[in-house]
């Protein structure tokens, strides 16, 4: 019989070759080649295969049976809860608070009744006692066990009553036998996720898999577990802030656009119902260089303040900073200013700022960073009941953007009363009524000599 032979194996694109490599022929990278085993190649079935019953699309599907999870934001992202049968990856930066979260939702679940099984492979149980105490959750019924064996694992959960979720902290640490490379490597990891997917389809429980992953995403693991998985969830968070997002970057079973917001606590993560109240609380509406963008996070509208500094430079060359926002974007508004708006930045420095360490990506972003920077440079506060949103372009012309309805109503929500936007921008009937009232601007220059004027008045007003 053919023996078990090792073949090196380009993690990227796939080529394999006989011995190690610091660079893949294949694709050029390097540090991509690891050694995996492959195990005598089965019998084969060449001509031998069974037919099998093709179906047509219609018929036969039912909404997946769901199990609520007892947190509302971790459900929202999950579309109504973890699906029975289904496996997820909860993927996000050692530190971040997975195993908090999972522990506070495993918590909740047997509160109520369902069977829950927590593995940790990376902690010790005192430790997951020690957090539990520490959350006041040390007398949920949490069935808990330190292992890291795949095939002990799965025997566990067969027995008994048909547990309602299984988590598995972290995929990184498990070991199958079925594989015998080391822990953390991408055959290990292939292997047990793959044998914990299996579980999870034929017991009919919701398993949720921990990955750990760096900034560069260059560990072995998660990445190739996301493509097995039914739904992939990325905790994200800023280590300076206790904001905690979460995101579905994947589901099978609902939309990707949900996400749950958290803020760390010392008694664990509390859910974020509002969170455009928490990231305008403390805003000073009276200071110039601030303004408020009516943002959206996937399909949540958020309101979140904009802060920009600009001041005469000392420097040869002004120096130009951005948090939470990208430097190219920035760049690219000051230009239009100078163009279109008639402004001189060029001995200026300029700092731009989202508060709260959040990120403003989206395009709509750019009216409220070019509003809260003329502010800032003419020292007119920005009026404190508007928000702003919509694209800027090159020519200086302001584009619309989607989701209108959804940041109207959020700001309206909030006491806004003005919105600055697109003058192309559509609003429907329903949404003219969120109490906010539309300014239309064609051009950024209208915008920037608006805010001139308020300047001058002030002017005048102090003289
Ligand atoms: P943890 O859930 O262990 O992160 P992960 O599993 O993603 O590696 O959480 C780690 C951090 O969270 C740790 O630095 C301490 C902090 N923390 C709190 O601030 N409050 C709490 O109640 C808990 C349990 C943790
Ligand atoms: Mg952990």
């Amino acid at each position: 019989m053919a023996k078990a032979r090792s073949v090196f194996v380009c993690q990227n694109c796939g080529q394999t070759g006989n011995r190690w490599q610091g660079r893949c022929d294949g694709c050029g990278e390097w540090n991509t080649i690891v050694e995996e085993t492959q195990g005598p190649p089965t019998a084969s079935r060449a001509g031998r295969g069974r037919a099998f019953e093709l179906e047509g699309l219609a018929g036969g599907a039912e909404a997946a049976p769901r199990i609520s999870t007892g947190i509302d934001e971790f459900d929202r992202v999950l579309g109504g809860g973890f699906v029975q049968g289904s496996a997820t990856l909860l993927g996000g930066e050692p530190g971040i608070g997975k195993s908090t979260l999972l522990i506070q939702a495993c918590a909740a679940l047997a509160q109520r009744g369902a069977r829950v099984i927590y593995i940790s492979g990376e902690e010790a149980m005192a430790q997951v006692r020690l957090r539990a105490a520490r959350l006041a959750l040390a007398a949920a019924p949490v069935e808990l066990a330190s292992a890291t064996q795949v095939e002990d694992i799965i025997a566990t959960c067969s027995a008994g009553k048909r547990p309602a979720l299984i988590v598995v902290d972290s995929i990184q640490t498990m070991h199958s036998e079925t594989a015998d490379s080391a822990p953390g490597t991408v055959t290990q990891v292939r292997a047990s996720a793959q044998a914990l997917l299996r579980l999870a389809k034929t017991s009919g429980s919701a398993v949720i898999l921990v990955g750990h992953v760096t900034k560069d995403g260059l560990v072995a693991g998660p990445r190739v577990v996301e493509h097995m998985v039914d739904a992939v969830l990325s905790f994200e968070g800023d280590g300076a802030h206790h904001f905690r997002m979460l995101r579905a970057s994947k589901n099978r079973f609902g939309a990707t656009g949900e996400i749950g917001v958290f803020e760390m606590t010392g008694q664990g993560l509390a859910e974020v119902p509002n969170p455009s109240a928490l990231f305008l609380a403390g805003r000073d509406a009276a200071a110039p260089g601030a303004a408020v963008l009516a943002g959206m996070e996937g399909q949540r509208p958020m309101l979140l303040e904009i802060q920009a500094l600009v001041a005469p430079s000392a420097l040869g060359t002004p120096r130009r900073a951005v948090v939470g926002f990208d430097p190219a974007r920035l760049s690219m508004i000051l230009a239009v200013l100078e163009a279109h708006g008639g402004l001189k930045l060029g001995t200026h420095d300029v700092y731009l700022n989202v508060a709260g360490g959040l990120r403003a990506d989206e395009p709509a972003a750019d009216l409220a960073a070019a509003a809260a920077l003329v502010s800032s440079l003419t020292g007119a506060p920005l009026p404190p009941t508007q928000v702003y949103f919509g694209e800027i372009g090159l020519s200086g012309a302001v584009r619309p953007v989607i989701h209108c309805g959804p940041r109207l109503k959020e700001a309206g929500k909030l006491g806004f009363r003005h919105a600055v936007l697109s003058a192309l921008q559509q609003i429907n009937e329903d949404d003219r009524n969120a109490g906010v009232a539309a300014r239309p601007f064609a051009d950024v220059g209208a915008l920037v000599a608006e805010i001139a004027r308020a300047a001058a008045r002030r002017r005048g007003r102090n003289d």
